[in-house]
């Protein structure tokens, strides 16, 4: 969905940086002269800036035929490849879950059924402990709900969220949330595992545990939960991420569209509201149904849009274990987190805060996590030091901590506790004077050469005069990617890095692309809008985009590229989505054997109804509207893909 951008006016962060940047942008004309209509990145490598333009294909090591760009009802793979479709909305998850059937739908059946708009994938092999099997638990996020592809009779998207009745609005409740399904490959296809005893299904009503510095916080506290430590579900979970000891993370994102009333402008904390988007008409208009999604009502509820935001942990061993929202990890649109250790056993997880002109963020845990005794790890994230990134043009960057009592953090400011500190996450890194961003989306770590992989999925709100090396486009409707680059490619824990640009998106050879990407050709390969992205186990970079059909006329779809050598950032279309559907969730199954995709919002077009919608996928019978779906894509002998 897109992001309006909340932060308004944030202070150039590094001074005199434009200064800078405009001497450099003089000499790069004289180095590459006009065709380099953007601002050439000075952290370029020497081999990346020559190698602007058409590649041959032979430099990169995949293996597969790329493919051509198109848009298509339904989804394409590479010559040798099939699709598997694995799960799709209103699949049983749990026993007793009826047969699907859009035209009836209830909140019941949709609880035990699998949710809408897959997002974040992960996979945990079973039995647990276990490595490079194709047996284990699937992990899928629901973020968020198409009522006017969900229910017959409502009209067009604006249409349908305003009319969706209390019975619609509590089905789009029970299709949020995430799913855990076991899943087994045999006789070479993925199917779920009938039954699977660890089945799940987390919705925006799952009782939910508060922790860390926010958890108790007076700001957190409602009618139903005067301790600010309980809480009814999780809303828009995008990506996520997964902890050395086993758990999943799930991440809170656009949560601003289900809040909304008159208060949202009027009330003690609108100031605080306005930087998290929230408005008095939201996308997602529930309060109309549900008393606790308007802030201003009798009983007024201003406190529950604070208990939203957040990184949400879970075992997905323990169907009845009780997710707990981590704080300590900070309070923003999380689009998803990454998890690295540090040479000292710390934990670092990276996260983006995906809005525009809004920040890269990374935590470190206090403590090293222990191997041996899984229980020690239980509250590792209750405690560590929440940093937010100053990227500098010479091609290092900072970690910022926001710890209270620290610079700006203090009452003086409104912040009397780290409490204050991470319910306005976002507050307190504009304080500290963090550079602001092309949309943050994913940001991953590549377990081959250490790097971290920061996908900026675009910015056409971006004015030439807030340009800066890390973001250099204006009006940046491709996106790039940045990698970030830790002292010995491992210490992740530092307080400092390096960066360097890894891909500027677009077309090669038009005013788009202009900037820099490394593709095969002007036609082929080239990408626009990176979003999710994920790492096979040689290092290759598998990028996944959302927006493409806007920005570049073409349908989105999943591209690979080698991150070293004469392939660095070459990509190569592997996947094309169907009409309407972004591409989410990449995985890299066990052996790099499969790729998991979770296909998003199939059929999300203007004008797009349950009764004519732009595309069937994937079941394409008369009556079935589209379905968002986890697909498994692998090898017709069976092989290793990509190569
Ligand atoms: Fe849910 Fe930022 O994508
Ligand atoms: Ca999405
Ligand atoms: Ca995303
Ligand atoms: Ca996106």
């Amino acid at each position: 969905m897109e992001d309006l951008g909340s932060n308004p006016a944030p202070d150039d962060p590094i001074g005199s940086v434009i200064g800078r940047r405009l001497a450099r942008r003089t000499a790069l004309r004289g180095l590459f002269g006009a065709a380099a209509a953007g601002v050439l990145p000075a952290t370029l490598p020497a081999r990346a800036r020559a190698g602007a333009g058409a590649q041959p294909e032979g430099a990169s090591t995949l293996g597969f035929r790329g493919l051509p760009h198109s848009n298509s009802p339904d989804s394409v793979v590479p010559e040798g490849y099939e699709i598997q479709t694995l799960m799709r909305w209103g699949d049983p998850v749990l026993p007793g879950a009826p047969a699907f059937d859009p035209a009836n739908q209830t909140a019941e059946a949709q609880a035990l059924q699998f949710g809408y708009n897959n997002d974040y994938l992960d996979f945990f092999p079973l039995p647990k402990g276990s490595r490079g099997g194709e047996h284990g638990l699937l992990v899928v996020n629901h973020e968020y709900t198409n009522p006017e592809l969900m229910f017959p009779g409502l009209g067009d998207a604006k249409a349908a969220r305003t009319r969706a009745t209390a019975a619609q609005v509590r089905t789009q409740i029970m299709a949020h949330g995430a799913s855990v399904v076991e899943i087994r490959r045999q006789d070479g296809r993925w199917a779920p595992v009938a039954g699977g005893e660890m089945n799940r299904r987390i919705t925006a009503e799952t009782p939910m545990r508060i922790s860390g510095p926010a958890a108790g916080h007076e700001r957190l506290r409602t009618k139903d939960d005067p301790t600010g430590t309980r809480v009814l579900g999780t809303l828009n979970n995008c990506a996520g991420g997964n902890t050395p000891w086993g758990t999943v993370l799930i991440a809170e994102e656009n949560f601003n569209y289900y809040f909304g009333g008159d208060a949202v402008a009027t009330g003690a904390q609108a100031a605080a509201y306005k930087r998290y988007g929230l408005v008095r008409d939201p996308q997602f208009p529930w309060l109309r149904h549900e008393a606790r999604f308007d802030v201003g009502n009798e009983p007024n509820e201003p406190n529950e849009p604070n208990r939203f935001g957040w990184v949400v942990e879970f075992d997905p061993y323990d169907p009845n274990s009780q997710p707990v929202k981590r704080t300590a990890l900070g309070r923003f649109k999380h689009e998803g987190c990454t998890h690295a250790v540090a040479p000292d056993g710390r934990v670092v997880i990276y996260m983006g805060d995906d809005e525009r002109f809004d920040y890269v963020y990374k935590f470190v845990t206090a403590r090293p996590w222990n191997r041996e005794d899984p229980a020690a790890n239980r509250d590792l994230l209750d405690d560590g030091t929440l940093m937010v990134a100053r990227f500098h043009d010479d091609g290092t960057l900072d970690w910022l901590p926001l710890v209270h009592g620290e610079g700006p953090l203090t009452e003086a400011n409104g912040f009397r506790s780290q409490g204050d500190v991470v319910i306005e996450t976002r507050r307190a890194a504009d304080l500290l004077g963090a550079t602001p961003m092309d949309r943050p989306e994913d940001v991953e770590t590549n377990p081959v050469n250490g790097r971290v992989y920061v996908m900026l999925t675009n910015n056409t709100s971006r004015r030439p005069d807030r340009l800066d090396a890390t973001n250099p486009r204006p009006s940046n409707a491709h996106g790039h990617a940045l990698e970030i680059i830790p002292p010995g490619n491992r210490d992740h824990a530092a307080r400092t890095a390096r960066w360097e640009v890894f891909l500027m998106a677009g077309q090669p050879g038009t005013s788009a692309g202009a900037a820099y990407h490394r593709a095969v050709g002007p036609d082929s390969g080239w990408l626009s809008c990176p979003d999710n992205c994920a790492f096979d186990s040689k290092g290759r970079i598998w990028i996944a985009t959302d927006g493409a059909p806007h920005a570049a006329k073409v349908a989105d779809g999943l591209y690979a590229a080698d991150t070293d050598g004469e392939g660095r950032a070459l990509t190569r279309r592997f996947y094309a989505a169907p009409q309407g559907a972004e591409v989410c969730g990449p995985l890299i199954g066990p052996g790099d054997r499969t790729v998991f995709l979770a296909i998003q919002h199939p059929g999300e077009d203007a004008e797009s109804t349950f009764e004519n919608p732009s595309t069937r996928w994937p079941d394409f019978q008369p009556g079935m509207p589209p379905r968002p779906s986890v697909i498994a894509i692998v090898k017709k002998d069976g092989g290793v893909v990509g190569i």
